[in-house]
């Protein structure tokens, strides 16, 4: 069995998976924190491994960018795979008072997308975090040594050129995040049923024009899988 986007074998993808938007850096997270890392995914390059961390069969498979891309892998990691946990992890731009480097556990996802609406018959869905995965990784940062906050965010379909007033609107309601992924990641996981939860680390500053060196990033990156990897032994060994 395969899917149309992945071509692993059934058992082939554990039951916990991060999800980076970058199949190389994946690639990276798996070689860097699994042992016996295996490749189990290459289809359409978007590289997927598995193997174990501290014991516990866990998977790091790229999701590309944005919530189509996302809900695509998501749909059949959680369909035809039994995926039950799924935590992003990546990168935001930061709004208000966050600081570059700062790790933001997204408790809520608002989002200018129209994927929820499309499948909750035009109404307002409230796109959250599992409570459990969160309640871990707000007790596991401290641990981690990672200063880590709980906040909403916000998954834009626009990279460039969305409305101009956004990001006022954002600073109004107190959102402090703006990512291309989580609401759609939440949506799905409260209509399939699985746990998941996007923990992102402030890469830009939106109001302030400031930005994250590229080896702070890699750094940062590993640090919050490292926390994503804890919420999920914590949430599967209770
Ligand atoms: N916008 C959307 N997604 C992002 C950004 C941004 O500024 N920074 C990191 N991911």
């Amino acid at each position: 069995m395969s899917t149309p986007h992945i071509e692993a074998a059934p058992g082939d993808i554990a039951p916990s998976v991060l999800l980076p938007g970058d199949p190389l850096r994946a690639r990276f997270l798996a070689h860097e924190l699994l042992e016996a890392p295996r490749q189990v995914n290459a289809r359409r390059n978007m590289l997927g491994f598995s193997g174990r961390w501290q014991g516990l069969p866990v998977t790091i498979m790229g999701g590309g960018m944005g919530i189509p891309s996302t809900a695509i892998y998501v749909t059949e990691l959680v369909r035809s795979y039994g995926v039950r946990q799924i935590v992003r992890v990546g990168t935001c731009g930061g709004i208000g008072a966050v600081e570059l480097g700062e790790v933001l556990l997204a408790q809520s996802a608002s989002s200018d997308s129209r994927f929820n609406r499309l499948q909750f018959g035009g109404h307002d869905l409230a796109p959250c975090a599992d409570f459990g995965l969160l309640r871990a990784a707000v007790e596991a940062a401290p641990a981690g040594a990672v200063a880590a906050r709980v906040a909403h965010v916000f998954s834009t379909d626009c990279f460039y050129d969305g409305d101009p007033q956004l990001l006022q609107h954002l600073h109004r309601h107190h959102i402090s995040g703006i990512e291309m992924e989580a609401a759609g990641l939440y949506g799905l996981a409260m209509r399939e049923g699985f746990r998941a939860l996007a923990i992102l680390t402030v890469s830009d500053h939106l109001e302030r024009d400031a930005h994250m060196p590229a080896d702070e990033r890699e750094q940062g990156l590993v640090r919050v899988a490292r926390l994503a990897l804890e919420c999920v032994r914590r949430v599967v060994t209770t």
